[in-house]
């Protein structure tokens, strides 16, 4: 499988702090250039387009020259760094100009990424949107986040193998070495399938589901956003719950795919999630039986309803195991055999 060609444009007030250190941890990992667009000469949009001797032209042919773009920068007041919005500014010239037009076109259907740093759990909101709105305009396919929470700063033990996951992702289903080198790093070749289902206490439109109706698609965007993310299911309308399993019109299922336990149980046990989780007994029934069920999928696997459905089978008959458990009694992944030693993340980026 050939790696998708990649580049990052990078903008920090600072090359080498937090951002940077995590953009040099995922570029080292796929070999690629970090460009530092705070380095390079790109001034700000020009109506009459006076600047068109300045660094942006030649730096955005290298870009679309890749399959994939990753776009790097702390969340500054909300917001992207000053470079990188000028850099987002400046993809208008390819709009404007008729003689970049068929260029700027060529970035439909090209990878988009984000990668940033903040100090909060999850990546602001309105900074993500920001670059997610330009990707749709633009016809690019946003291919998810990786945020680091810094608020004790960049800390390689935590934030190195993230990065190194997420590299692994924009490498292709296959998991390819990059440049024919075994890193040392023995990524798992599996991800963590989620199903949980529940009965609810009314018709999707009815009085008692407004309050979980109105907040579905924040919290569905909110697990988009998240680190590690990988698939969730939905029909047209975003979500699933026009899907009702087991024949019961008022059961609803949640289904996703993520890079692993730790990632998922981020999300479901330390983010906006909770608040929601809190109130499950407002919308749904109680159940006697297990609702949730987690087991590992292939990478680039994605399950099915039915599928998922013979798993909280097996769960509920059998008890936890390796075909199907919870949080509190997951196993490694089946890759991760006895004796594999653990990723031994040091103060630097395993992949430098
Ligand atoms: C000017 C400025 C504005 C910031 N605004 C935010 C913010 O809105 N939300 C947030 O979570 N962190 C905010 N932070 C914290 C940074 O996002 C965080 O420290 C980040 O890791 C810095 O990355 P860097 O080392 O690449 O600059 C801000 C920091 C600075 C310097």
């Amino acid at each position: 499988m050939s790696i998708p060609r990649t580049i990052a444009l990078f903008s920090s007030s600072r090359r080498h702090g937090n951002t940077g250190a995590l953009i040099d941890c995922v570029a080292g990992q796929l070999g690629i250039e970090v460009v530092d667009l705070g380095a390079a000469r790109i001034s700000v949009y020009d109506y009459e387009h006076r600047n068109r001797d300045d660094d942006f032209e030649p730096l955005m042919q290298r870009a679309l020259a890749c399959d994939q773009l990753i776009f790097a920068s702390p969340v500054y007041w909300y917001a992207p760094s000053p470079a990188m919005k000028i850099f987002l500014d400046r993809i208008s010239d390819f709009l404007d100009l008729p003689d970049l037009l068929a260029d700027g076109r060529r970035l439909r259907g090209k990878q988009a990424y984000v990668v940033c740093t903040s100090i909060e759990a999850e990546a602001s909101a309105h900074f993500i949107g920001a670059f997610v709105d330009t990707f749709n305009y633009l016809g690019m396919h946003y291919g998810g986040v990786l945020h680091a929470d810094c608020r004790d700063g960049y800390v390689a033990t935590r934030h190195a193998a993230e990065a190194v996951a997420f590299a692994k992702r924009l490498q292709g289903a296959g998991g390819a070495r990059v440049n024919g080198q075994d890193n040392g790093v023995d990524m798992s070749r599996y991800e963590l399938a989620q199903l949980n289902v529940g009965v609810i206490k009314g018709p999707m439109d009815s009085p008692v589901m407004a309050d979980f109706a109105a907040n579905l698609e924040r919290i569905n965007e909110l697990a988009e956003r998240s680190s590690g993310f990988v698939w969730r299911l939905q029909t047209e309308d975003g979500d699933a719950t026009a899907i009702r399993p087991f024949g019961n019109a008022n059961m609803l299922v949640n289904m996703s795919v993520w890079k692993d336990v730790e990632s998922l149980s981020r999300y479901v046990y330390n983010s906006e999630h909770v608040q929601i989780m809190r109130r499950r007994r407002e919308w749904f029934e109680r159940m006697d039986e297990a609702f949730l069920v987690l087991w590992w999928v292939p990478e680039g696997h994605r399950p099915g309803v039915e599928e998922a459905l013979a798993r909280l089978q097996w769960l509920r008959a059998n008890g936890p195991g390796p075909e199907a458990f919870t949080f509190r009694t997951a196993p490694l992944p089946p890759d991760a055999l006895p004796g594999t030693p653990e990723l031994n993340l040091g103060n630097e980026c395993p992949a430098t």
